[in-house]
């Protein structure tokens, strides 16, 4: 590859904000369009729908782009890998057959069944064989985990309390209620523990590990209310220490790269394994064929190393000769949102103090610029506020600080960020 490259970065929330701000700082970048990106300043922005394959492709030629970082899941289920693979510009991400490790809870279920990596037990029901869901609800012990098969925007799992509920909601569920995605669920048993999200890039052949880290979904404090995508996040993660990733090496990651080229899986990008800490052992919730969001927030941060080397390393298969290091230092992200997130919730709010946070870093996620050149809030998380730390404790304390500062109309946080991880 090239020395010096043109990349394209398609989305537009604080994950690719925060890759836009690593890819940045690269000596290696001649020129970084993000599309369509929001008010952030790392990359030159680019109206296209990262959807419309013909018009990034079209975009890709006319500006000699080398190389396409895909931050969102759609256009990698959609296939964006596999449109582009006769073509010179490199897309890091994996192919269309193994983002199903992500479209489709069914295939990763049975995957991790083929390769004996440890997950919930499970069954997969369609209308046909909803009986058969119902004996098996039976068979579990409460709470109930039912979960759309395809992608439903982070919303299609559902965790009932009672058999008769789960029962209601498995029919509802396979008529309709998330559309085509929830023509097959997927049903679990529940499992105990917390919860923390390893990454991987991997080249098919070799792999490296990420900063772990772990997110907060729900939106209020104490980890009560809706799930979000993410309130805030923390990096490193305490229980995931050496004989925890240990573990999750051995039991989790090798057999899953083992097993993704066993069925000729193609993959040039990440793997996101979203993971529950049992008295101890690593299992696996889901895969992501992504980076997480709000967890990149963090992580960008700790990552050391060049990361266009790194996509390079993923890119031409090199990764082997590719090195990862990290800051020592812990960081953590704590997310503004819009009043009513993740219900109804109102834009267009201006966003004041993005001056006055010091070395705090500002990664927007739902945030436009007018004519004005006012930052506004566009979505319902604004933006997220990463601090270093000498520890977690250190970290949050400084992002805690900063969020107090940048203020909107409407402005929401969770000010407990990081404490389940302090006591
Ligand atoms: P997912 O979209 O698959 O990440 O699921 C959303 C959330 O539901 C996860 O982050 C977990 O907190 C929870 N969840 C999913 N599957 C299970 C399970 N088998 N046992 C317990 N909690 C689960
Ligand atoms: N933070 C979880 C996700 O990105 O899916």
């Amino acid at each position: 590859m090239k020395e010096k490259v043109k990349i394209l970065l398609l989305g537009s929330g604080g994950r690719e904000c925060a890759i836009a701000w690593k890819i940045s700082q690269s000596p290696r970048l001649e020129k970084l369009f993000v599309a369509p990106g929001n008010a952030a300043k790392f990359g030159t922005n680019v109206a296209l729908d990262p959807m419309n394959f013909e018009a990034v492709k079209e975009f890709v030629d006319a500006n000699e782009i080398d190389m396409i970082v895909v931050g969102p899941e759609n256009p990698l289920v959609a296939g964006i890998y596999d449109y582009f693979r006769d073509h010179s510009v490199k897309v890091i991400g994996p192919s269309k057959d193994a983002a199903q490790l992500e479209g489709s809870k069914e295939f990763a279920k049975e995957f991790m069944f083929r390769h004996h990596i440890p997950t919930a037990r499970f069954m997969s029901v369609t209308a046909e064989t909803i009986e058969e869901g119902y004996h098996f609800l039976e068979s579990l012990k409460a709470p109930y985990v039912l979960k759309a098969d395809g992608l439903a925007a982070g919303k299609g799992v559902i965790i009932l309390d009672s058999l008769a509920d789960a029962k209601d909601t498995l029919s509802d569920m396979l008529e309709g209620m998330f559309g085509g995605a929830s023509a097959t669920v997927v049903i679990e048993e529940f499992l105990s523990g917390i919860e923390c999200s390893v990454f991987v890039v991997t080249d098919s052949e070799d792999y490296r590990l990420l900063p772990v880290a772990k997110d907060y979904k729900r939106v209020g404090e104490g980890d009560t209310g809706l799930n979000t995508g993410g309130m805030g996040s923390v990096s490193p993660v305490p229980f995931a220490d050496e004989a925890f990733m240990e573990k999750v090496v051995k039991n989790i990651v090798e057999p899953t790269l083992k097993g993704l080229k066993e069925e000729n899986l193609e993959y040039r990008g990440f793997i996101f394994l979203g993971l529950i800490n049992v008295e101890g052992d690593p299992m696996v919730i889901e895969y992501n064929c992504r980076m997480g969001d709000p967890e990149t927030e963090v992580v960008m941060p700790r990552l050391k190393s060049d990361i266009i080397d790194l996509f390079e390393g993923m890119a031409d298969q090199t990764l082997s000769i590719k090195n990862v290091e990290f800051d020592e230092r812990a960081a953590v992200a704590v997310m503004l949102t819009s009043a009513g997130y993740p219900g109804d919730y109102e834009k267009g709010k201006v966003i004041t103090g993005l001056d006055k946070i010091g070395e705090c870093l500002a990664f927007h996620a739902g945030t436009k610029e007018n004519e004005r050149g006012e930052v506004l809030t566009n979505g319902g998380r604004v933006i997220a506020l990463v601090a270093y730390g000498n520890d977690i404790a250190d970290a949050a304390q400084k992002a805690k600080a900063a969020a107090a500062i940048v203020d909107f109309e409407g402005k929401y946080l969770r000010n407990d960020i990081a404490n389940d991880l302090l006591r």
